[in-house]
């Protein structure tokens, strides 16, 4: 089964994805970036399109619900080397769906439909879509998206398999996955709640074409080669610990920092200590959650200001 890294906002960052790919995951998305802030030639924006070596085939997502900002954004993204454009009609944060973008479309297949078909005019990318099965329990409107969506050119569909009422809660909806899988012409993909063998399997039995994680990666990106079974049995390859994934992971992060330095200098890259005490803050929280320790660590993180306090909690883990 094909294993995906789901697009996170502030963590599928370059770095976090080759670690992901590192770790197993046979494909990845970035982060949703704003088609108005790409159409407008916000800077910081495009940093969110930047990549780097070993991580292996990317999806660049984005969201908006302007076709002018869309056409616009499907260009700029185009000829960087992604595998795929993918259109976020799934996520509930009011300041996606305040502009109509995001769940907001999961009530409007037509309009689904529409902005597809502005993406396939403006890249020679495979276009996919990325949704819910519906605005709340009783209203699926997942058959109609795939329709619209299919009719327009789509050449896959995302499915979380929850209401966006549910927000990233409550039961996944897999008997609406399997009806989906049945009847999209083009490969489904499952999302929502996959985080062991057993939560896999179930999904697997809906025919998806291939199964995304989210929630589950964060902070443990090794869950791809769990679910492989990559670290199981005699002569199995040897699970990285915790500080080998964090310096890792790190390491990854200042190399893209220099990358973007390089590339954009006239633009702000924070320094080192600012770089790597903010983007990792994010990330030590989830390697640390769990563990013992944890809250005072958390208190702890909350006050780090540079990369040699980063690599001391590192050696903590
Ligand atoms: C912190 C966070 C950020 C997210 N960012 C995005 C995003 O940028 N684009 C998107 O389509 N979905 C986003 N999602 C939704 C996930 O991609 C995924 O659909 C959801 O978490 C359900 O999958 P899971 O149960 O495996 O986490 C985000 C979810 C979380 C928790």
């Amino acid at each position: 089964m094909k294993l995906i890294l789901a697009p996170l906002a502030d963590y599928t960052d370059a770095p976090f994805r080759r670690l992901c790919r590192e770790c197993g995951a046979d494909f990845a998305y970035t982060e949703m970036v704003s088609a108005a802030a790409l159409a407008y030639g916000h800077n910081p924006t495009r940093h969110l399109l930047e990549r780097m070596d070993g991580e292996g085939p990317v999806g660049c997502q984005v969201f908006g619900a302007s076709e002018g900002d869309l056409a616009v954004a499907a260009r700029v993204v185009t000829g960087r080397g992604f595998a795929e454009l993918n259109l976020n009609a799934g996520c509930p944060m009011p300041n996606v769906t305040r502009c109509g973008a995001g769940a907001k479309l999961v009530g409007d297949p037509a309009k689904i439909g529409r902005l597809i078909k502005v993406l396939k005019e403006n890249t020679d990318l495979p276009v996919t879509l990325k949704t819910r099965i519906g605005p709340r329990p009783g209203t699926d409107t997942i058959f109609e998206i795939v329709d619209a969506a299919v009719g327009a050119g789509a050449a896959g569909i995302a499915v979380h398999a929850r209401y966006t009422s549910q927000m990233h809660g409550g039961p996944v909806h897999l008997d609406t996955l399997a009806e989906v899988v049945r009847r999209s012409p083009v490969p489904v993909v499952g999302n929502g709640g996959v985080r062991t063998k057993a939560d896999l399997a179930a999904m697997s039995e809906t025919g998806v074409a291939g199964v995304m994680i989210g929630r589950g990666a964060m902070g443990n990106p090794c869950i791809f080669n769990d679910l492989k079974g990559v670290y199981d049995g005699e002569g199995a390859q040897e699970r990285p610990s915790g500080p080998v994934l964090c310096n890792r992971h790190l390491e990854y992060m200042l190399e893209f920092r220099e990358l973007l330095v390089r590339k954009f200098p006239d633009d702000h890259v924070p320094s080192v200590d600012g770089y790597a005490s903010v983007k990792m803050h994010t990330h030590l929280f989830r390697y640390f959650s769990g563990r013992p320790g944890a809250a005072a660590l958390r208190a702890r993180l909350n006050s780090v200001r540079t990369l040699a306090e980063i690599r001391e909690i590192i050696k903590t883990i």
